[in-house]
């Protein structure tokens, strides 16, 4: 393992031992699901004879505005596997993990893909255009170490969750909902895998466990951020609630940090001064919401 490996032994060998058990778990919880039974394929048209127009589309801009980047973040699946592969590495029981959860990534994106086109609610041709774009993009996860991304993923995949939930919900559309619900029954499982992870660096590391979870609290943002229109597709999905700071703050944040006793845990003082300085961002987490409720009320 890259990073792992220059952390001292005993915390990779106890990561390395959490992943084994978290994984046989995930095993023994994930269940074998076929994109093609949750898309309506009898609403389908041949394009050629019927051309895309936005008035076939069910979908408020908001809720396809949320759908094409949740569709474009599984997409780029290919970019974040290279980057945690690079990371963790990629051998053992991490190699086996990675590739696993990356072949279920797809699966949504498939799923997702099929049903948007078939169903004509957002254009096919920009789909495929913007996928290009947000691939060849890549992705970079910047100077992150090993725990930096367990802490990082254990936010993003229960963000993915939330957001993919909420979508479904704010759309209207039965069937979208439906496929939506199950995708987000996925994402909870990895996120329970990536959370025994980093309970496990809270265990044997705590001092680096807490500075690497207060970095990805400061810096944390949804790894679409090379995804054309990124910022704008984001402040339409904020404005319309499905996922916004109040939302990160009351449906990742908090049961996260609540999950892994941040705030009861007995810990060294090293750790306990990164604890304070994290109760400190949480504050102006606090604040920055109030100032957007009063400015939406
Ligand atoms: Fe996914
Ligand atoms: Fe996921």
């Amino acid at each position: 393992m890259t990073t792992l490996d220059s952390r001292p032994e005993a915390l990779a060998e106890h990561l390395t031992a959490r992943l084994e058990t978290a994984f046989a778990t995930h095993l023994e919880r994930a269940q074998v699901w076929y994109p093609h039974e949750y898309v309506p394929w009898g609403e389908a048209r041949d394009f050629a004879e019927l051309p895309f127009e936005e008035t076939q589309s069910r979908l408020s801009k908001e809720v396809r505005a949320s759908v094409q980047l949740n569709l474009l973040t599984e997409d780029n699946l290919p970019g974040y596997h290279g980057a945690i592969s690079r990371v963790m590495g990629y051998t053992d029981v991490w190699r086996t993990w990675l590739d696993r959860w990356t072949a279920e990534e797809g699966r949504h994106a498939i799923a997702l893909r099929d049903y948007l086109t078939v169903t004509r609610s957002v254009d096919p041709a920009i789909l495929e255009d913007e996928r290009m774009l947000t691939m060849e993009g890549g992705f970079d996860s910047g100077d992150r170490d090993g725990l930096r991304v367990i802490a990082y993923v254990s936010m993003q995949e229960l963000a993915t969750r939330v957001a993919h939930r909420n979508t479904g919900k704010f759309s209207n559309d039965p069937g979208l909902d439906k496929l939506l619900a199950r995708i987000s029954t996925d994402e909870n499982l990895h996120m329970v895998l990536y959370r025994d992870l980093f309970t496990a660096a809270l265990e044997v590391d705590p001092t680096s466990a807490m500075s690497a979870l207060l970095e990805e609290v400061v810096g944390f943002a949804m790894p679409g951020t090379g995804i054309p229109g990124f910022i704008r597709r984001a402040a339409v999905i904020a404005r319309a609630g499905i996922y916004n700071l109040e939302v990160h703050r009351d449906q990742v944040l908090k049961p996260l940090l609540g999950y892994w006793q941040v705030f009861e845990r007995e810990m060294p003082p090293s750790a306990e001064a990164v604890r304070d300085q994290l109760a400190l961002v949480l504050a102006e987490i606090d604040n920055r919401v109030e100032k957007q409720q009063r400015r939406s009320a």
